[in-house]
């Protein structure tokens, strides 16, 4: 695999792991706009799919109202295209995915046969009550799917997104509800937490205390990428 180190894998690519809730979309987006490289979110990219009414999004909302797991074939045809579009050349910030070992290790032979890498796994730690209570009071612009928290990330002017060309009265997930949230919980333990061990063990896992304000966790995965990129 092509490393940070060898100065010929310039791309910055980067992932973020954690438990639903814990602010990968929100840090996502500070990362996108300081690297200008796009945001890959399987998790955006399912709901874009549901709006649109395809095959797809049907299927997926199917597992998503309940908190579960999309299957990985799903997940990875839809990634794989995403990842050979031009504009992900210089990089992109993968939110969301991989969250099972099949995803990572299928991540992994898709990035070597283009000799390349993921530069750093951002795991963003937090638990589990602080997590019930952050997505119990998210809110998310079905338009331009910015996303704000009542107490605290609270919009300008109530129920209403702060984007000027967007304006859209904002809407609670449907898998924000205390047993999807619950279940979500459950699987990430079960199931993505082997992720985690996977990139610790590539030596690119950057850990981050994710209980801090949004601009501190901001601020502290800058500093950890710091000779990542
Ligand atoms: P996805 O959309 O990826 O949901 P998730 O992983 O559960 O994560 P969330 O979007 O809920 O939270 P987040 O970590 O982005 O937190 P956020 O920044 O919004 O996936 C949804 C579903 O799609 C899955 O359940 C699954 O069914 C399916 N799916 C997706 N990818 C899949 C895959 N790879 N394989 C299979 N299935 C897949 O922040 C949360 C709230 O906290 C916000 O209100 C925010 O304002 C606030 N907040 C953020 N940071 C802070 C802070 N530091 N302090 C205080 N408040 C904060």
């Amino acid at each position: 695999m092509a490393s940070a180190q060898s100065g010929k894998d310039s791309g910055v690519r980067l992932l973020l792991i954690g438990p639903p809730g814990s602010g990968k979309g929100t840090q996502a987006k500070h990362l996108t706009e300081k690297f200008r490289v796009p945001h890959v979110s399987t998790g955006d990219m399912l709901r874009e799919q549901i709006r649109k009414g395809t095959a797809l999004g049907e299927e997926a909302a199917e597992y998503i109202k309940d908190g579960n797991l999309v299957p990985d074939e799903l997940i990875l045809n839809m990634v794989k295209v995403r990842l050979t579009q031009s504009d992900t050349t210089g990089g992109y910030v993968l939110d969301g995915f991989p969250r099972s070992a099949a995803q990572a290790e299928a991540l992994d032979g898709f990035l070597e046969k283009r000799k390349e890498g993921i530069k750093a796994a951002v795991l963003l730690i937090l638990d589990d009550e602080t997590i019930v209570s952050r997505l119990c009071n998210r809110r998310v612009c079905p338009e331009c799917g910015r996303v704000y928290h009542l107490i605290n990330h609270p919009p300008k002017t109530e129920d209403r997104c702060d984007e000027y060309h967007c304006r859209a009265t904002l809407v609670q997930r449907p898998d924000d509800n205390e047993e999807a949230i619950r279940n979500r919980l459950r699987i990430y333990h079960d199931q993505t937490k082997p992720v985690i061990a996977f990139y610790r063990d590539k030596g690119v896992l950057r850990e981050i205390d994710a209980s801090r304000e949004i601009l501190r966790v901001q601020i502290d995965i800058e500093r950890a990428l710091e000779g990542d990129l």
